[in-house]
């Protein structure tokens, strides 16, 4: 049964998108069967897989308004593991339209009933809001991902969704869990962002995942050209984080195995062969920059045909891998953000 992740936060422009998209990609790279659903009117990680939402005529409203099978609006993508259902503006009018149905909050759990053995995973992308929309997904997903921009005010808000996942945690979808919290748009050269990282690792604890999205220009051009980020510049750091997010989540379900634990006593006995010493250099290469992301062949040979699922296994604690440097090249006035962020932290208990 696949598993379906929610990426969800009613504050508006954090990375839920550019997270749905790439984070759907990067398991899809790493030959995980991914369905991506756009639940948002805006339709933005439609577009930017690279299709036209204007021309589509079934699309995830279809199937939550008019009933259609997810598998007519199901869509192929250019990665052989990844398919979607797009969204439609016409689903800004879905809240409205679904005011008579029963159980209108259940209406894609319902639907997904049917196709979710396909996949290994399924991840909406929700829109920002916590309206009907949003609680469909939250209400038929196994965890929800919540992505917080390290960026002034990025605790607002976030007591809020936390209450409406424990209410639907208690009326609507008692196994509803909290997937993570996802650090994204971070700027290691930012004071700010590191002390929102700090302030959001200390509430949360181990829920904020151990990868960190970073700041990345690549990111924000591939939905331009309707690509995920491995498929627009497959050397980039977007790459590189997304697939260490996959790798974070695919670990801690017991589908990749965690890293063999170095073996001390040899790593004594033989000491690997001296290195010459470093010459000193105007320019440091950040060695992330250029890493090759694992399954990489997945996506330069693609498959003709989505293969058949594989059973997703127990739950395992996480281990993620991306470090971030902080380098307190500080800017200004971050005084009253943090007097905003303890604001905001004190009012989430
Ligand atoms: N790590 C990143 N580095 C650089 N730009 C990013 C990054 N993540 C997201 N962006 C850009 O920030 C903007 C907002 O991102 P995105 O659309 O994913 O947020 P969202 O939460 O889905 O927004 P909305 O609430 O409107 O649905 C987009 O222009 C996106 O390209
Ligand atoms: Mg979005």
């Amino acid at each position: 049964m696949g598993k379906v992740i929610a990426v969800a936060n009613q504050k508006g422009g954090v990375g839920k998108t550019t997270t749905a998209v790439n984070l759907a990609a990067s398991l899809a790279a790493a030959e995980q069967p991914t369905l991506l659903i756009d639940t948002d009117p805006q339709a933005n990680a439609t577009s930017g897989l690279g299709i036209n939402p204007q021309k589509l005529t079934k699309t995830i409203y279809e199937v939550m308004v008019d009933g259609i099978a997810p598998a007519e609006a199901t869509m192929k993508t250019d990665l052989a593991y990844l398919e979607m259902i797009p969204s439609h503006i016409n689903l800004v009018g879905a809240e409205i339209e679904m005011i008579e149905v029963v159980h209108r909050e259940k209406v894609l759990l319902k639907a997904l009933e049917a196709v979710r053995r396909k996949y290994t995973y399924v991840v909406i992308d929700c829109p920002p809001s916590l309206g009907l929309l949003t609680l469909n997904a939250l209400t038929a997903a196994d965890s929800v991902m919540i992505p917080v921009q390290c960026e002034y005010y990025a605790l607002e808000g976030l007591g809020q969704l936390l209450n409406t996942i424990s209410i639907v945690k208690k009326h609507l979808n008692q196994s509803l869990d909290i997937e993570g919290v996802l650090l994204t748009m971070y700027d290691s050269r930012l004071r700010l962002s590191n002390q929102v990282a700090s302030e959001v690792r200390r509430y949360f604890g181990d829920k904020v995942f151990q990868t960190i999205i970073t700041r990345n220009v690549r990111l924000s051009e591939a939905p331009s050209h309707g690509k995920p980020v491995l498929l627009y510049d497959a050397l980039s750091i977007g790459t590189k984080n997304y697939m260490d997010l996959a790798t974070e989540i695919l670990r801690r379900d017991g589908i990749l195995a965690e890293p063999p634990a170095m073996d001390v006593a040899s790593a004594i006995i033989s000491p690997p062969a001296a290195v010459p010493p470093r010459q000193p250099s105007a320019t440091t290469v950040n060695p992330t920059e250029t890493a090759v992301p694992p399954s990489m062949e997945a996506v330069a040979k693609p498959k003709s045909q989505t293969p058949e699922p594989e059973q997703r296994v127990g739950m395992a604690n996480g281990n993620g891998n991306a470090q971030q440097q902080s380098q307190d090249s500080a800017t200004a006035s971050v005084a009253p953000a943090q007097h905003q962020q303890q604001r905001d932290i004190s009012s989430l208990g």
